[in-house]
Parts: C-alpha cells; sequence; structure tokens
C-alpha cells in the first residue's frame, strides 16, 4: 500500500479488497460470507429501496506507534445498530455478529489500515438492509447486514482546524418524534438540501436546531455538538440527535481531567456565553467552530479568535486520539486489537 498517500487522504470511498455479507432468511442469520465484490445482487422491490428499510454504522480502526490495530468501542456501534434496528423494524444484528464481521473485514484488509503518525484512519461502516420483495408497507423478512472498509482522512477539509457552519431553520434532518436517534438514511435525505446551501454559501457544514421549537440547539451535520464554559462540557440532550459515541467518550474524557458534564437542552442563545464550541463525531472527530452565522438574525457567534482551537477542545482532541492510538492508556477499555 505503498502507493497510497496516507498524510492526504480525505474522508471517501476507496476500494479495498474484501468486505463481509451475511443474510436472514427464514427467521434466522446465516454464515458470514466473504467477498470481493463491491456491488450487490438486490430485489428490486427491497423494503430498503421502497421504504427505507436501512441502518448504517461508523467506526474506526487505528494503527498504534506498536503496529497493533485497534478497534474503538465497536460494542457501542453494535448496540446503537440493534436500537436502530429496532426502531425501523428490522432483524437485528447480534452483538456476536456484529464483532464477528467487523474483526473479520479488517483483518482481511490488514495493508489498508493507515500507517502510525498519519492521521489518517480504516472507516468501517455495518450496513443492514431489508432485502426482502414488499409492495405494501410493512417490514421486511429478509435482510442482508454487511461491512465494507476504506482509509480515511478527515471529515472536514479543515481537519483539526476550527470551521464556519450556519444555523438552518428552514430544514429539519429529522421529526420531534421521528427517527433522529436512529443511523437510518432518511435522515441523511432530509439534510441534504440544508447541506448544499450551506456549503454554496462557504460554511462547512449546517447547525440544526430541535424541530419542535427551533429554540435548542440538536446538532451539527453529521457530528454532535458541544460548548466549554466555566470549565463544564455542555452538549444537547435531544430525541431528534444521533446518540453519538465520540461525545460519550469526550463526556467522560472531560470527567477524567476534571470538567463538569452537562447533558440537557442546550438553547440556541446560550451559544454567545460559550468560551469554545465544536462538533465531534466518529467521521469529525473533534472539529472546532470558530464562527456560527444565524442568516435569520445576521448575528455571528465567534470562537477560536486567535485562528486557533480552544485549549479544551485541543486536550479533548489530543487524548481521544492518544486513547485511539494506543499512546495513551486505555483505562475505559474501549479498545480491542486485531489478533
Ligand atoms: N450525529 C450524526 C447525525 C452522525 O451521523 C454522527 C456520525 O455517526 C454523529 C452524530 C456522531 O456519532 P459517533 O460519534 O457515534 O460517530
Ligand atoms: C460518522 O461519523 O461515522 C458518520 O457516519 C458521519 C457521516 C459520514 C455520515
Amino acid at each position: 500500500m505503498e502507493s497510497l498517500d496516507w498524510k492526504n487522504l480525505s474522508f471517501g470511498y476507496l476500494k479495498t479488497d474484501y468486505n463481509v455479507r451475511c443474510y436472514y432468511k427464514n427467521g434466522k442469520w446465516g454464515e458470514l460470507e466473504i467477498s470481493s465484490s463491491e456491488f450487490i445482487h438486490l430485489h428490486m422491490a427491497a423494503t430498503s429501496l421502497h421504504y427505507g428499510q436501512e441502518a448504517f454504522e461508523g467506526l474506526k480502526a487505528f494503527r498504534g506507534n506498536d503496529n497493533r490495530i485497534r478497534i474503538f468501542r465497536w460494542k457501542e456501534n453494535a448496540r446503537r445498530m440493534h436500537d436502530t434496528a429496532l426502531g425501523i423494524k428490522m432483524s437485528p444484528v447480534p452483538e456476536e455478529l456484529f464483532r464477528k464481521a467487523v474483526f473479520t473485514v479488517v483483518k482481511l484488509n490488514e495493508k489498508y489500515v493507515p500507517p502510525y503518525g498519519t492521521g489518517a484512519s480504516l472507516y468501517i461502516r455495518p450496513l443492514l438492509i431489508g432485502s426482502g420483495a414488499e409492495v405494501g408497507v410493512k417490514p421486511s423478512s429478509e435482510y442482508l447486514f454487511m461491512v465494507f472498509v476504506t482509509p480515511v482522512g478527515p471529515y472536514f477539509k479543515e481537519g483539526f482546524k476550527p470551521v464556519d457552519i450556519m444555523v438552518c431553520r428552514d430544514y429539519d434532518r429529522a421529526a420531534p418524534l421521528g427517527t433522529g436517534c436512529y443511523k437510518v438514511g432518511g435522515n441523511y435525505a432530509a439534510s441534504l438540501t440544508s447541506l448544499e446551501i450551506a456549503h454554496q454559501k462557504g460554511f462547512s457544514t449546517a447547525l440544526y436546531l430541535d424541530p419542535k421549537e427551533k429554540k435548542y440547539i440538536d446538532e451539527a451535520g453529521p457530528a454532535n455538538f458541544f460548548g466549554i464554559k466555566n470549565n463544564c462540557y455542555i452538549t444537547p440532550s435531544s430525541k431528534s440527535i444521533l446518540p453519538s459515541i465520540t461525545n460519550l467518550s469526550l463526556q467522560q474524557l472531560s470527567r477524567d481531567i476534571g470538567l463538569q458534564v452537562e447533558c440537557r437542552p442546550v438553547p440556541f442563545d446560550e451559544v454567545s456565553s460559550f468560551d469554545e464550541v465544536g462538533a465531534c463525531g466518529t467521521a469529525a472527530v473533534i472539529t472546532p467552530i470558530r464562527k456560527i452565522i444565524d442568516p435569520d438574525t445576521g448575528k455571528i457567534y465567534e470562537f477560536c479568535r486567535d485562528g486557533n482551537p480552544g485549549p479544551v477542545s485541543k486536550k479533548l482532541y489530543h487524548l481521544l486520539l492518544a486513547i485511539q492510538n494506543g499512546d495513551e492508556k486505555d483505562i475505559h477499555g474501549w479498545n480491542d486489537c486485531i489478533e
């Protein structure tokens, strides 16, 4: 893999050698299969294509200085995919099948795990879709679970540099009692128009407010939101956001370094009182926010005035990466190594 420019990878699809697949039929999961094809054979009436029975996950594997490959918190992704499956009436993937699929596909594509020190990682994408044919609106009785991997660099092209984002009130990514807390494709389809508007106006992503009152902060594109003030890590609790595993980890790391943690509704008005704000997620890691522009009021909220990430964001970012890379002791038992 000497030919890959590891340090300049973007967050995109690169072909690797293998993916793994498993089919649910007649009420049970079959054997895990290894495939070298990038394509799937799918019935044209599959429920995933018509009624959105589709869930995905995103997690990462990192190569340490000791050359070992560590997978970060896969059990949390297995649990979230399980919750998502139940949320849209799909057959959930048992934890052991999830584990076997993820570890097998990473091992098979070991040479694509970026070298230590490049800042890149191997992104792991599990996918669960309704594959059975239905025309009436009802859950499929057949499912395909598959996992592919692809080496990635930073999600936002700026990397760990502050980005500008734009408040979005004209579009919601999820309904108040809808599927926002699940990782289903429909939420992302619903976000595409607002993301395109944000990009066209020069912003990295859109900041969504709660869909019911438009009073509280929900999340920042494909990432959760956090703010820092008075020695406190503050992050929205909301029924319409994805429960981020990165956010959960940052809450723990914040406690570890002596910060208070508040997970509660965060009124958008509170933004002006934060010392630092950021977006967090598997793909986004921590992406510091420099400006939040509110196009409806014309207000601009500014952070990182010296152009650099704030001190707490910086500390949390380096701590998280150090644990993921195996440089820092994994005191919470978040990593599992590929043998
Ligand atoms: N919010 C949304 C909408 C996402 O797509 C993601 C990415 O998975 C996140 C938040 C961050 O979640 P996690 O930290 O588990 O990757
Ligand atoms: C992730 O952070 O894993 C995501 O899924 C974000 C985006 C690529 C959908």
